[in-house]
């Protein structure tokens, strides 16, 4: 008995197993909106060219909007033998309103349709994941803004290196999402190019007006060639990888802040809301917010390597891997989501402890600020840093701070240090000498800041 649209041609129904192995409603049912926005600009195209009659249209519309009323009234609409969301469409426009839906496919392919469809879908995601990641940006603005005053040990190697202001940590935060959201607002140019119209293969036979259709359906440019239309799936790889980019970016920030919250470090609190106990030790309370968010990026690079690896090998133009490109995305898609939401909540509501910061702050941090101090007595650098090396050897085979030797005691290093070297062991002094363009000293910071609250106004 046949049953599908297209099998005309054939004699007997497909497997069972192969009607499973190749339905790809399951997954391509969140497309359904962008499936129906579709069809109806290709079906006003087709008013236009005169393929239907005003009354047909205007049928056919009616017929779409009416499925979409009912999906979004959560009725379940699909049927185990719909092949995929184009397909499923088509056969509940049929019981809406008869004969007429087998008029919408005139001059078009699911090939067409289903890379309009993905483009739109790609676009949204990506505006959605645009704006998820402002209201991130948001609170690291409010907690820099915050923390001006709080110095903490910025670290290299995870090693004291230099004392920094927790703002000017957070905003490097800020800056890099900054440039996350770029690659995003790329990956969106890049879906932004609409195929509909080039139908399977040749570019349709019917001259509906493509430019009319993309105004209409929000898209700025209109592929130039059918076959590339069709075949072409840079933008799910380019929108892939803009995502596993900021799980990667994320990740380090999650790492550096599940170190910090440990009792070791103790410079911040993950707020209660946000932390996990544990089944056993009554006094666990694990950062499991910032370490799933750490490890999801391995999910994002995954999807991206999946489809990337699967895209490789496809030649031109359509084969039935390329509907491998939607689980990857919408996975990547629906996990960042969370995971910005997740960030931006925990974010919001860690609790920094300036007294264990202030008891982790050990006068070595100054050492580099020592051996400035003896360049500007006029000592070569490399001299410098190699006294200062010793003072610090001395100072920890000796069991003292750098700041516990006397004036007298620094000049049986370089008879250049004099009395005006003890200025030199404050911190607020460190971070002031520090206020070149980028630097953490106050002045940079307050420079930082008005840039952030820029391009936050900006986006
Ligand atoms: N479900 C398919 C996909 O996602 C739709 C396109 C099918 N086209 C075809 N000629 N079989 O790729």
């Amino acid at each position: 008995q046949k049953n599908k649209m297209w099998d005309g041609r054939f004699s007997r129904p497909s497997a069972e197993l192969m009607e499973r192995f190749n339905n790809s409603l399951p997954i391509d049912q969140r497309l359904i909106e962008e499936d129906i926005r579709g069809s109806k600009a290709w079906a006003g195209g087709l008013l236009k060219e005169g393929v239907l009659t005003a009354e047909e249209f205007t049928l056919i519309c009616s017929g779409l909007d009416s499925i979409s009323a009912r999906y979004r009234a959560g009725e379940e609409l699909f049927t185990a033998s719909d092949e995929d969301i184009h397909m499923a469409v088509e056969r509940l426009l049929g019981d809406e309103i008869g004969e007429v839906a087998a008029k919408l496919h005139t001059g078009r392919s699911r090939n067409d349709q289903v890379a309009t469809d993905f483009r739109l879908y790609v676009k949204n995601s990506v505006a959605t994941l645009v704006n998820s990641l402002t209201r991130v940006q948001k609170v690291l603005l409010t907690m820099a803004e915050r923390d001006r005053d709080v110095i903490i040990p910025g670290y290299t190697h995870y090693q004291q290196a230099q004392p920094v202001a927790l703002s000017h940590y957070w905003l490097s935060f800020f800056f890099i999402l900054d440039r996350e959201k770029k690659r995003l607002h790329a990956a969106s140019e890049g879906a932004d190019i609409l195929p509909l119209g080039s139908g399977a293969i040749a570019g349709s036979g019917f001259a509906v007006d493509r430019s009319a259709l993309a105004e209409e359906l929000g898209f700025s440019r209109i592929t130039d060639n059918s076959m590339d239309g069709v075949a072409a799936r840079d933008f799910v790889l380019e929108a892939l990888h803009a995502i596993a980019s900021l799980g990667i970016t994320i990740s380090r920030y999650a790492e550096d802040l599940i170190v910090w919250s440990t009792y070791e470090f103790g410079f911040i609190e993950l707020d209660d809301q946000w932390s996990t106990g544990s089944s056993m030790m009554p006094q666990k309370k694990n950062p499991d917010s910032l370490e799933l968010i750490r490890g999801k990026s391995g999910r994002f690079l995954g999807n991206y390597t999946r489809f990337a690896t699967t895209l490789k090998g496809i030649g031109l133009t359509y084969f039935k891997d390329l509907q491998e490109d939607k689980e990857p995305f919408i996975d990547s898609y629906e996990e960042m989501n969370l995971v910005l939401s997740v960030c931006e909540h925990v974010l919001g509501t860690l609790a920094v402890r300036k007294e264990a910061i202030a008891e982790k702050l050990n006068p070595f941090l100054l050492a580099t600020d020592v051996a400035d101090y003896l360049v500007r007595k006029g000592v070569p650098f490399r001299k410098c840093h190699h006294i200062v090396g010793r003072l610090v050897g001395d100072c920890i085979a000796r069991g003292v701070e750098l700041t516990d030797l006397s004036v007298e005691a620094l000049r049986e290093y370089s008879p250049h240090f004099g009395e005006d070297v003890q200025a030199l062991f404050s911190w607020e002094t460190a971070l002031k000498g520090r206020d070149i363009y980028g630097g953490t000293g106050p002045g940079s910071v307050e420079k930082q800041l008005a840039k952030a609250r820029e391009l936050l106004n900006n986006a």
